[in-house]
């Protein structure tokens, strides 16, 4: 079922999700969750979403990045379910992306993150699982799990300048992350 998306401002983005029990993953309730949390990905047109923000304080997240994402990067990542996840820097080294969220509709920000780093977590069938990410792909994993924390990534813009609607950005700012690093 395609769920209403929570926006910048309602409570639920800022508090730090649960925990999921090993008895929750393997209920009803929880598959219906991850299939709410597709349906509203696929319908909104966003390339992950997390649980808090269909209202749900709860610690998993969804990512499905195809080759033609609409930020135009050539990396993708089958569907993945996200739970309890834990994350690992594995460089100092950062990079910046202009990044948008389906919870802040129509800005795009440019945010420094690190550029390699390694999650821990478990799938949505209870199995461990490790996956390494660098570039594109570890921003947009840095992206999801942050709603898991509480954190938008407007918390992460250093130059508030480059934080812009989607239009301005379009006209003005595009491309312009090359200059930048
Ligand atoms: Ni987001």
């Amino acid at each position: 079922m395609i769920r209403e998306i929570c926006r910048m401002g309602h409570p639920v983005l800022r508090l730090k999700a649960e925990e999921i029990s090993p008895e929750f993953l393997l209920s009803d309730e929880f598959r219906q969750l991850v299939v709410d949390m597709r349906d509203s990905m696929k319908h909104y047109g966003g390339i992950g979403i997390a649980a808090p923000q269909i209202g749900v304080s709860l610690q998993t997240a969804i990512i499905e990045l195809g080759p033609t994402n609409r930020f135009g990067e050539q990396v993708s990542l089958p569907f993945t379910v996200f739970v309890n996840p834990q994350l690992e820097f594995l460089t100092d080294e950062s990079q910046g992306f202009w990044e948008g969220c389906l919870s802040v509709p129509g800005l795009r920000g440019f945010v420094e993150r690190p550029k390699k780093l390694k999650i821990n977590f478990l799938s949505e069938t209870g199995e461990e699982k490790e996956i390494i990410a660098e570039g594109f792909l570890a921003t947009v994993i840095q992206h999801e799990l942050d709603h898991l924390f509480g954190v938008l990534y407007v918390d992460r813009i250093k130059d508030l300048s480059l934080l812009s609607y989607q239009e301005e950005y379009d006209e003005f700012l595009s491309g312009k992350e090359e200059e930048l690093e």
